[in-house]
């Protein structure tokens, strides 16, 4: 394993599971010297790593299915509200197939997500759609206001960077404020009678009752490597719709945000990358803040990423 390939990932896949921690180092050690060019889920724009994500096989194939979902939710409604819960770079809003008058409340800490969706929204036309963005953090305003007569809610690959079942876990590995049931019970109270909310998710344990050390290590391959590397190595190798900019990106992502994953195995928990859950465990979480699932499936061949179709009843 010399080279970011399909052909080395599967060069690792073959190594004894016990063994692969150490064959990964060696694999990284092996690849020529590169800075990753931004911080994850630091920029937005074109060119930028998470535009060349969510032009992955595996991020369509979720915004497809949830924009379409959304679309026919909300098609001949007027005066919609919609909310979504980390907005990334907006890619999501450019599937769907909107008429206003509506309103998008977006949440998420960082400014230019909340631009990019705006930006998406107006390239689509729709003037009398109102975005409004509040620059924060999910955990952070489930006291304002916006949390009202919601029609949608969309919750995309963003709740595992909130750690802990609850605020009664957190509080037990020294964290305080809300987990994700107080989110999820949020959203619950906030949605309309026949609300739909979707919410995406990897198939992972690693949340704060895994502590740093081997089992931490073997989930973070399982998603990181074996599922997440190993769909964007096979975009690189067969995509193609994919130039040689995109595909550059995409091997950029694998290296330092899959393959480089390793490295949050030993760090202290507070500062982890992702807390993620298990479909068992989502499916306990949701029951508990009071919500119905009325679908979930996986979104992808490689069974990475959930998705779950939520209602009040
Ligand atoms: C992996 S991206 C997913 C974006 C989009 N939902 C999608 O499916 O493409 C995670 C997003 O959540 C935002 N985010 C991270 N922590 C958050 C938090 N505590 N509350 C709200 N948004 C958060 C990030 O800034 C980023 O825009």
């Amino acid at each position: 394993m010399t080279d970011l390939s399909l052909s080395s990932w599967r060069v690792f896949l073959a190594v004894p599971r016990a063994q692969q921690p150490d064959a990964l180092r060696t694999w990284l050690d092996a690849l020529p010297p590169e800075q990753p060019k931004e911080a994850w889920n630091a920029a937005f724009g074109e060119g930028s790593l998470f535009d060349a994500w969510t032009r992955s096989s595996l991020v369509q194939a979720l915004h497809g299915q949830n924009a379409r979902a959304i679309t026919a939710h909300l098609q001949g409604r007027t005066g919609w509200r919609a909310l979504e819960i980390g907005g990334g770079d907006g890619r999501l809003w450019t599937h769907a197939d909107l008429a206003g008058p509506g309103t998008l409340v977006v949440i998420d800490p960082v400014a230019e997500a909340g631009e990019r969706v705006r930006a998406r929204i107006a390239a689509a036309g729709l003037t009398d759609v109102a975005v409004e963005f509040l620059c924060a953090r999910v955990e952070d305003v489930l006291d304002e206001p916006v949390w009202h007569d919601l029609d949608v809610v969309v919750c995309s690959l963003t709740l595992h960077h909130l750690a802990g079942a609850d605020a009664a876990e957190r509080l037990a590995h020294g964290l305080l404020g809300p987990g994700k049931l107080e989110v999820l019970r949020t959203v619950h109270d906030a949605l309309a009678a026949d609300g739909l909310f979707l919410v995406n998710e990897a198939d992972i344990h690693c949340d704060v009752q895994i502590p740093p050390g081997p089992l931490l290590a073997e989930r973070l391959l399982d998603s990181y490597v074996r599922r997440c590397a190993g769909s964007l190595l096979h975009d690189i190798a067969t995509r193609a719709d994919a130039d040689d900019d995109l595909r550059a990106r995409w091997a950029s992502i694998t290296r330092h945000w899959c393959l480089e994953q390793l490295a949050y195995a030993d760090v202290p928990l507070a500062e982890r990358d992702v807390y993620e859950l298990d479909v068992t465990r989502w499916l306990a979480l949701f029951a508990r803040a009071g919500l119905q699932v009325h679908d979930h499936a996986f979104t992808d061949a490689s069974n990475l990423f959930h998705r779950y179709v939520l209602g009040r009843s």
